[in-house]
């Protein structure tokens, strides 16, 4: 079977599995967080090494609200800090960060180190590094729909696909889970509907380079069609993109 020839573009990463990572050392949940944190800087530097362009991880879902009040302020606490932090070393890597999700839900702090961040790497190229939190798919394409009817718009594909957080980037070819769950838990639910997706039994924390060659192999045996025929995807370029069926006249 003909397999994708480039490497992805996007890959988009649900980060599980902090907790039992923590859980598993006898230490707070929140110590999980923060080794996370690590986990994504040396997943951020090895995905740029690659010529990966894009990477997009879930960071702090619509639902984390649920979890006890001592565990969600922890994870806005690092947030802020981590951000604080890690800053001038994305600076260093030219890494672009944007942010995507509810920022009316979140405190005034972490709106205000969000700002500073996405301001200070606004010019750099080397990765776009999209970080979403108190971000779900659902309230994404909510809002997608709620902006284009204020303003208008007729809903089609291709302007609800313009006005969702990730427009300004291709949907992920490749989206990982860590921590050995199968499911999507409310990530990128429109921006999924073709990628490829890999399941990996790593706790997040212990997500290392290897473990992202794995994927990315894995990625490269695969024959991605967008529902057309395997001869077909041969002939066609594989990176081509779905037709937008749903526009179609
Ligand atoms: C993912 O790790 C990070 C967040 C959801 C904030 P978890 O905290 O869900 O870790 P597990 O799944 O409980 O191990
Ligand atoms: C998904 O992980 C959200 C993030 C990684 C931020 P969860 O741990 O919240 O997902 P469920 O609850 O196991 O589906
Ligand atoms: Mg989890």
């Amino acid at each position: 079977m003909a397999a994708t020839s480039s490497p992805p573009t996007h890959v988009a990463i649900v980060m599980d599995g902090n907790g039992r990572w923590a859980s598993r050392r006898f230490l707070p949940r929140v110590a999980g967080h923060k080794q996370g944190v690590e986990s994504l800087q040396r997943c951020a530097r090895a995905c740029a090494q690659r010529g990966i362009a894009v990477l997009t991880v879930f960071a702090f879902s619509s639902e984390n609200w649920r979890r006890p009040a001592e565990e969600v302020s922890g994870l806005m606490d690092l947030f802020t800090y981590a951000l604080g932090r890690e800053v001038d070393q994305l600076c260093k890597e030219e890494v672009r960060l944007r942010f995507l999700g509810d920022r009316s839900g979140l405190p005034d702090r972490v709106v205000q180190s969000i700002v500073d961040a996405e301001s200070r790497t606004a010019a750099y190229t080397a990765l776009q590094l999209n970080v979403c939190f108190n971000y779900g798919g659902r309230w994404d394409i909510v809002q997608a729909a709620r902006s284009l009817q204020e303003r208008g718009v007729p809903i089609t594909e291709s302007t609800l696909q313009e006005a969702l957080s990730l427009s300004h980037v291709p949907d992920p070819d490749l989206v990982i889970r860590t921590g050995g769950e199968q499911r999507i838990s409310n990530f990128l639910l429109w921006q999924s509907a073709y990628s490829e997706l890999y399941f990996s039994d790593k706790l997040w924390p212990d997500f290392d380079e290897r473990e992202l060659d794995n994927a990315l192999l894995t990625y490269a045996q695969r024959q991605r069609r967008f529902g057309k025929t395997p001869l077909q995807a041969i002939v066609d370029s594989p990176r081509l993109a779905p037709e937008s069926a749903g526009d179609a006249p």
